[in-house]
């Protein structure tokens, strides 16, 4: 019996490998600058708006305004949930993860798309537009449903943004609200290769259908290592309670090794760049809403992570305190993220329709070689091989 075996060491978690090529966005880790089709993401974030930037991704052209308005129509004509998919809202527990749901309703909506295997352009911008204009219905619904209340059907007038907060409360939102909820979705739009996208990627280019990438992406954005960080933020702020006890609990993690959500980054080894806009815009949603305190507390865990363990915030550290301070509840932190990542996992699975390649990278192997097998007959016991 050989141990081990070494064809090659692997690169963990395939740090800095390249799956292939996109025009979509691109990540400079070492200066924190992320652009969106060569925009800077802080110019977008100042000047775009969510519809805008999706049109941005899928057509590669920044939008006339009768193209926007064209836009924001087909968007706003999809939005109705089908009764369907309400019923089937209507039988899942209460107590379900909205991202559960979210990634259960798209599955079941691929069931009534007669067109699911088609990945023609124009079927695969279909697709885009429904599911992207579907999200916050289902989410919503949810939300509803899940506490005892009938949906509230989306206006097909307002933006995304606005729109969903209406659909979660049943009040058209302040012009500012909206506004900060716009701007993280523009912020969370699209993200290079980060790994829910790869898993959109990986399953398109076996050329399933786009239902079936997205229900992957989402499944894999769900992790508290991705996406879910922003809900871990929000119980870990809860949980210290009090801005005086940061420190401490800081402290407290980082000697147990227990990472901290909210900070580090696989690529960057700068300060995230929508870190940057989402800290401008938590500090001065808090200000607007009277309260600071989870700004300020999240900053004192900003100072504290930094002085100890020289780690930057990532997007997920404010994001958590923005939609707290909107009274989004918390577990729908990720499904917002959700909301505005079905642009670029769209994206990307329509740039790798348009020139697919397998994708099928290798394992190395460093389990033992040569083991002789022993016949079930011949054992008294489990055989460790
Ligand atoms: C995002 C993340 C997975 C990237 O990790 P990575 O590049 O693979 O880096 P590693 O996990 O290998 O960590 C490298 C070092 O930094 C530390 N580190 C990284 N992120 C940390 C965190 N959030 N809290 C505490 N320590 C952290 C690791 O413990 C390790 O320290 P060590 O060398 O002393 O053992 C990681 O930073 C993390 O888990 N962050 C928390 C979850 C989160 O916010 N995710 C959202 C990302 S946008």
């Amino acid at each position: 019996m050989n141990s081990g075996s070494n064809n090659g060491s692997a690169d963990a978690g395939l740090r800095g490998a390249v799956v292939g090529d996109t025009r979509l966005s691109s990540i400079n880790g070492e200066e924190g600058r992320l652009i969106y089709r060569g925009i800077d993401i802080h110019d977008l974030a100042r000047e775009s708006t969510f519809e805008e930037t999706a049109y941005l991704l899928w057509h590669g052209m920044l939008p006339s305004r009768a193209s926007l308005a064209a836009f924001r129509a087909d968007l706003g004509a999809r939005r109705e949930l089908p009764a369907v998919i309400e019923d089937l809202l209507r039988t899942l527990p209460a107590t379900a993860a909205p991202m559960d749901v979210l990634r259960t309703a798209v599955s079941a909506l691929a069931l009534f798309d007669e067109k699911v295997d088609n990945r023609s352009r124009a079927a695969t911008l279909e697709k885009a537009l429904r599911l992207t204009a579907i999200f916050p219905t289902i989410l919503a619904a949810f939300h509803q449903l899940s506490n005892g209340r009938k949906p509230i059907a989306p206006k097909r007038d307002l933006d995304t943004a606005a729109n969903f907060l209406y659909m979660m409360t049943g009040k058209t939102p302040s012009e500012s609200a909206f506004r900060v909820l716009d701007m993280a979705l523009v912020l969370h739009a699209d993200h290079g290769m980060n790994a829910s996208t790869f898993s959109a990627i990986v399953t398109a280019a076996t050329l399933s259908d786009m239902y079936s990438a997205i229900t992957s992406a989402i499944g894999t954005l769900k992790g508290p290592l991705h996406g879910g960080a922003n809900e871990g933020v929000i119980h870990n702020l809860l949980e210290i309670g009090e801005l005086d006890r940061v420190p401490a609990w800081v402290d407290a993690k980082l000697a147990a090794h227990e990472k901290i959500m909210g900070f580090g980054h696989a690529v960057y080894t700068a300060y995230d760049p929508r870190a940057t806009d989402l800290k401008a815009l938590a500090g001065a949603v808090g200000a607007a809403a009277g309260s600071t305190k989870w700004f300020t507390m999240t900053e004192a865990m900003e100072r504290a992570v930094w002085e100890r363990k020289r780690l930057y915030p990532n997007v997920d550290l404010y994001s958590a305190c923005v939609y707290h301070t909107l009274g989004i509840p918390t577990a729908y932190f990720t499904p917002v993220f959700a909301m505005s990542r079905i642009a670029g996992w769209c994206a990307h699975v329509m740039e790798q329709y348009e020139d697919n390649k397998l994708i099928r990278p290798r394992a190395n192997y460093v389990g033992n070689r040569g083991v002789a097998y022993m016949p079930i007959d011949q054992r008294d016991t489990d055989i460790a091989v």
